[in-house]
């Protein structure tokens, strides 16, 4: 009986199931009602009683590390199951979700007309500080203008406005600052980026939303290469029909400044909600670069003449897809976002 033991021990220590099949066979052999084990357990009624206590720990041990076995190998199939669906590579791909946010597509487009016109894109924080935001755009520390933006500060003088002050840039000219200040002209850039300000959060206004502003700076540069500038980006953007008037305006680091109005998109200018039937809407404020601006930055003014613009991105979004709650973009609702363009 020793002998079988031993022989049968290393049968099962060498067991290597290929299968479950395989596996649930090995288990009967042994531990079944015919199997070996039970056989064996019979015939120990006969053992010598002085043989008893080692046939005893020598037939549990065969018992034992067969249910060892059978355990171990049945991990191994469970394992391998679950690695395998895990990683199954032949499985079809799901069904892709996703579209591009829209002002994204926006954006983009917006960029792509004004490379396409030799803008180059430039980019800068978006924590800043009063000098590049204000004081170097002729906001004097106490003009009234500074109001016009309501500024989000991080650390702030009480009661006064230093140069020094940090805070939410409120618009991306603080990137034309830091583009003038180390390059000399020919300059023509665009500045995308976001901006903050502090504002109720309502269907016309929040207090974060994207700008795109450009500068152009070289020798002759004229209001007349700013309106055509700016009348190309629009029959790029809304169709060859668009018509454009400017509005005399007022911007600090601008002289002469003008608001552009498009002809309504909407209802092509005959007079609409969205135009309140005026025919026009609003798209961007511009104008040609005040002196007191490019000297700050160490641009001749005698040499150099050039123009600004700035729009906002949201704004223009709501007029192509007719949008008319600003909150939509922000709220990552995919009922709105998968109505854009998809990849
Ligand atoms: N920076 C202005 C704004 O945020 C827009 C602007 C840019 C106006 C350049 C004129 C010239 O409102």
């Amino acid at each position: 009986m020793k002998e079988k033991i031993e022989q049968l021990l290393n049968e099962v220590r060498a067991f290597n199931a290929d299968s479950k099949e395989a596996l649930e066979n090995f288990r009967v052999n042994y531990l079944g009602k015919k199997g070996s084990i039970p056989a064996l357990f019979a015939e120990f009624k006969t053992v010598a009683p002085e043989l008893r206590k080692e046939m005893g720990m020598r037939l549990n041990e065969l018992k034992n590390t067969v249910q060892e076995k059978v355990e171990e190998q049945l991990q191994k199939f469970e394992s391998q199951h679950s690695s395998e669906s895990a990683f199954d590579l032949t499985m079809p791909a799901g069904e892709m979700h996703g579209a591009r946010h829209p002002l994204s597509i926006v954006a983009r487009d917006i960029n792509n007309i004004f490379e396409n016109m030799g803008f180059t894109i430039a980019e800068g924080p978006e924590i800043e500080d009063d000098y590049h935001v204000f004081t170097a755009l002729n906001f004097a520390l106490d003009h009234p203008a500074r109001d016009m933006q309501d500024t989000f500060f991080i650390q702030k003088e009480p009661n006064v406005n230093k140069p020094t002050d940090v805070l939410l840039r409120t618009h991306t000219s603080s990137v034309q600052v830091r583009v003038m200040e180390k390059n000399q002209p020919p300059i023509r850039i665009i500045a995308p980026g976001r901006v903050f300000r502090n504002e109720a959060i309502s269907a016309r206004a929040h207090c974060i939303f994207h700008q795109i502003e450009g500068l152009y700076i070289d020798e002759n540069v004229s209001f007349a290469d700013l309106k055509q500038t700016l009348y190309h980006f629009v029959q790029e953007f809304f169709g060859k029909d668009t018509k454009v008037r400017f509005r005399p305006s007022y911007f600090p680091f601008t002289e002469t400044s003008a608001e552009m109005d498009i002809s309504c998109n909407i209802c092509g200018g005959e007079g609409c909600n969205i135009c309140k039937h005026t025919g026009w809407v609003e798209i961007l404020g511009c104008g040609m670069c005040d002196p007191n601006i490019l000297i700050a930055s160490g641009i001749d003014p005698e040499k150099y003449s050039g123009f600004a613009f700035g729009m906002g991105v949201e704004r223009i979004a709501m007029l192509k897809y007719q949008i008319n709650d600003l909150r939509l973009f922000f709220e990552n609702d995919l009922r709105f976002l998968e109505q854009f363009e998809t990849a």
